[in-house]
C-alpha cells in the first residue's frame, strides 16, 4: 500500500462572486521514501491541493474526495487525531518562509520548543537537537544561530531554518512548497542533498512543489504536471522530462532555457495565459492554447489514463505517442 493515496481530490472556494473550483479531481499516490514532484504554471492549484491534505485551506473552502494515509482519510480527521498526524507524521514547508517563523522569538527557542512539544525532551536536550538540526541544514555556526532572531538571517537562511523546524519531529512525509526558490544555487544543492539523504536513510517521503524542472530532475522520482487544477501528465521524472507526451508538458519544457544554449536559441513561450478558475474552458482546459486540440478536446475533459508501462496522460489526441 502507498504511504498516501489521493483520490478525486476537489477543492472549492466560496468567494463574494460565487463558488469556484480550484482543484478539480486529482489522483496520485506517494510511496515511502519517494520524492513526488508537482510542477505547473502559477495558479494551477499546486499549493491549494497540498494545503487541503493538512486541512489548512483558507476560509470558505470545502474539499471532497479522499486522501488516505495509514488507512485514514486526512480530509476527514479532526481534533486530536488531526493534530497528532500534523505534528508527528506530516510536515509542511510553506512557500513563504517568513510566515512560518515567529519574528520576536530566537531561532533556538522556536526550534527547541518544537522538539520539546513533540518529543518531550528536556530544555537542554531540545536545544542541542535544535543546534544539530541547524547544522543539518548547513547554517554556519549553529550554536550562535540559536540566539539570533529571524530578521538577522537572509531569506535563504530563514528558509533553511523553517525546513529544520519541520524536520525536528522526524516526519514521515514532508510537503515542501517551493522550498529552494529563494536560495542561491549552492545552498539549493545542499537542501536537495539533505532531502535526498533523509529519504535514503530514514525513508522520508517528500511531496515537492517546484517550478524549477532542473531541481525536479535532480531529486524527484516521479513528477505530476498540474494544469488548471488537474493533473495532465505524470510518470517517472527522467522519462517524462525527456519524452513529454502532453502538449502542455512539452510547451513547458520548450519555454525553458537549455543550460548548454548560448542564449541565442529562441524560447517558445506558451501562447495565451492559463485560465482563471472562474473561467475554465470546457473540455480539456488547455485546448485554447493547444495546437493539437481536436473536437473532443473542446467538449470532453480527458481522463488521466495509463499509457505505456509507467506513464499517465490526460489528452484525447496524444500527438507525441511513442511509435509502436
Ligand atoms: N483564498 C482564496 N480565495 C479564492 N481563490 C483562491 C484563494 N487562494 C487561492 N486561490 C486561487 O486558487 C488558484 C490556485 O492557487 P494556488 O496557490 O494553489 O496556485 P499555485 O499552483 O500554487 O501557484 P504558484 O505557482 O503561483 O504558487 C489560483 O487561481 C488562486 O487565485
Ligand atoms: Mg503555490
Amino acid at each position: 500500500m502507498s504511504l498516501l493515496e489521493v483520490e478525486e481530490l476537489r477543492v472549492k472556494i466560496r468567494t463574494d462572486r460565487g463558488e469556484v473550483t480550484i482543484v478539480d479531481g486529482v489522483d496520485y499516490a506517494v510511496e515511502e521514501g519517494q520524492v513526488f514532484g508537482v510542477a505547473g504554471e502559477s495558479g494551477s492549484g499546486k499549493t491549494i491541493s497540498v494545503l487541503a491534505l493538512l486541512q489548512l485551506l483558507p476560509r470558505g473552502a470545502s474539499t471532497s474526495g479522499r486522501a488516505l494515509y495509514g488507512g485514514r482519510d486526512l480530509l476527514r480527521l479532526s481534533g486530536r487525531a488531526l493534530r497528532r498526524v500534523r505534528g508527528r507524521e506530516l510536515a509542511m514547508v510553506f512557500q513563504d518562509p517568513l510566515t512560518s517563523l515567529h519574528p520576536m522569538m530566537t531561532i533556538g527557542r522556536q526550534l527547541s520548543e518544537h522538539v520539546r512539544i513533540h518529543e518531550g525532551a528536556s530544555k537542554r536536550a531540545a536545544l542541542a537537537r535544535a543546534a544539530e538540526l541547524l547544522a543539518e541544514v548547513r547554517i554556519p555556526d549553529p550554536e550562535r544561530a540559536l540566539h539570533a532572531f529571524p530578521h538577522q538571517f537572509s531569506g535563504g537562511m530563514r528558509q533553511r531554518v523553517a525546513i529544520a523546524g519541520e524536520l525536528a519531529t522526524r516526519p514521515k512525509l514532508l510537503i515542501a512548497d517551493e522550498p529552494t526558490t529563494a536560495l542561491d544555487v549552492t545552498v539549493q544543492a545542499g537542501i536537495l542533498r539533505l532531502l535526498d539523504r533523509l529519504r535514503r536513510e530514514s525513508g522520508l517521503s517528500v511531496i515537492l512543489i517546484t517550478h524549477d524542472l532542473g531541481v525536479m530532475s535532480s531529486i524527484a522520482d516521479d513528477v505530476s504536471i498540474f494544469y488548471a487544477g488537474r493533473i495532465v501528465e505524470s510518470g517517472p521524472t527522467k522519462e517524462l522530462l525527456s519524452t513529454p507526451r502532453h502538449p502542455y508538458t512539452r510547451a513547458l519544457l520548450d519555454a525553458l532555457p537549455h543550460p548548454e544554449d548560448d542564449g541565442r536559441a529562441e524560447l517558445l513561450a506558451i501562447p495565451g495565459l492559463p485560465p482563471s478558475p472562474r473561467r475554465r474552458p470546457a473540455g480539456c482546459a488547455f485546448h485554447p492554447r493547444c495546437a493539437y486540440a481536436n473536437d473532443a478536446s473542446r467538449v470532453q475533459t480527458p481522463p488521466l489514463v495509463t499509457v505505456g508501462a509507467t506513464r499517465l496522460l490526460a489528452c484525447h489526441v496524444d500527438p507525441f505517442a511513442a511509435p509502436s
